[in-house]
């Protein structure tokens, strides 16, 4: 009877190596793997610290030891970011699958993914086809990501786009589909807002009508856990920061001693937004050797880091709207004031 149903043939059970192999080849790269996105970046590095105050771009914050500082920064008991947004997520993304459809993942700095698992999970009990879009400047993190959920997920088809957000939106395929955009984290109030309402309207011309975007947003509320929250008691946050200043030194071949500098994050509660920089604790000279550069700082000067705003869901509403999204429903969760907003493309 077992021959009959094709059971008497033993079929070794698959090798830990022919999994990935199977799950790797719903992998693939729409932009080379190899692709370093900083690699012409050099002189905006210069101008940025040519200016008064002087600055750096966040985009430096993650190679491959900075996502890593992030993550152990995620996980701290005063880093409420990363946990309200999963609450959130577990919660609602039955109410979000339901209200979208099953539709293709376009996900705007993907990191490791960890929170998208959530609407992952969604789809897998429905069954589906899953394609899911990542987009990350950290390609190395965006293809250790990749690899683990196509295993983790056998109907899911990731489709790895290492780039900025600029570069990657403009690669992205175009096959008619309808599409979710997701992009987490509060990752859109990591920029200045002339920088917010180009991003979105960038999201838009690479959108069709209908598809869907939701976009986690961190609120404004006490000072003190906004504070806690970026000066954890592990240091992972100071860390991440820092950890500017390594990458730019062995990606221009740079010689930033980093006991001579240091963090400083503070709120503004009227302007709403955290500010992180990086302090120079002595007068001192440092050399950008790939860049030809030498650039000389002033002891206490500060160099513009990082910005977090901490939004008005109102406003936030009509940033979005203006772009050319119209509002469909929004999940705010009531301890740490976090929010997600669901928005549909005109
Ligand atoms: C704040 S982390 C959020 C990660 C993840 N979405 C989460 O919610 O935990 C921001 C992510 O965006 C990526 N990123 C930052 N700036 C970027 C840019 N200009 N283009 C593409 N990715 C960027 C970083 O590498 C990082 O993985």
């Amino acid at each position: 009877m077992d021959t009959v149903l094709g059971l008497g043939k033993t079929a070794s059970p698959p090798t830990a190596a022919s999994a990935m192999a199977q799950s790797g080849s719903r992998v693939r790269f729409v932009i080379r793997s190899t692709h370093d996105p900083l690699v012409e970046d050099g002189p905006n590095v210069i101008r940025n610290l040519s200016l008064s105050p002087k600055k750096i771009s966040a985009v430096y914050v993650y190679d491959r030891l900075g996502s890593q500082l992030f993550e152990c920064q995620c996980q701290t008991p005063e880093y409420y970011l990363r946990r309200a947004e999963a609450v959130l997520l577990k919660a609602y993304a039955g109410d979000i699958v339901e209200l979208c459809g099953v539709l293709p993942i376009v996900e705007l700095g993907a990191g490791t993914a960890e929170k998208t698992r959530i609407v992952l999970a969604e789809y897998a009990k429905r069954g589906v086809r899953c394609d899911y879009f990542p987009i990350d400047v950290d390609v190395e993190t965006l293809t250790a990501a990749a690899y683990r959920l196509a295993q983790e997920y056998p109907q899911l088809f990731v489709h790895c786009l290492g780039g900025t957000y600029e570069e990657c939106l403009a690669a992205l395929p175009r096959d008619g589909q309808k599409r979710l955009f997701l992009f987490l984290g509060s990752s859109l109030g990591n920029m200045e807002w002339s920088e917010m309402d180009a991003l979105l309207r960038q999201i838009f011309r690479h959108s069709a009508p209908g598809d869907y975007l939701l976009v986690g947003a961190d609120l404004d509320k006490d000072p003190a856990v906004i504070n806690r929250a970026y000066n954890d008691a592990a240091g992972f946050g100071p860390r991440s920061t820092l950890n500017m200043l390594m990458h730019l030194n062995w990606r221009y071949g740079g010689n930033f001693a980093m006991d001579q500098f240091a963090y400083q994050s503070a709120y503004d509660a009227v302007a709403r937004r955290n500010e992180v920089r990086i302090e120079s604790l002595i007068a001192q000279t440092v050399t950008l050797r790939a860049l030809g550069s030498s650039i000389s700082f002033g002891r206490s000067e500060l160099i513009d880091a990082e910005v977090m705003w901490k939004f008005d869901p109102i406003e936030l509403t009509q940033l979005l709207e203006k772009a050319g999204f119209s509002w469909v429903q929004e999940w705010i969760e009531p301890v740490y004031r976090y929010g997600i907003f669901l928005l549909r493309r005109q």
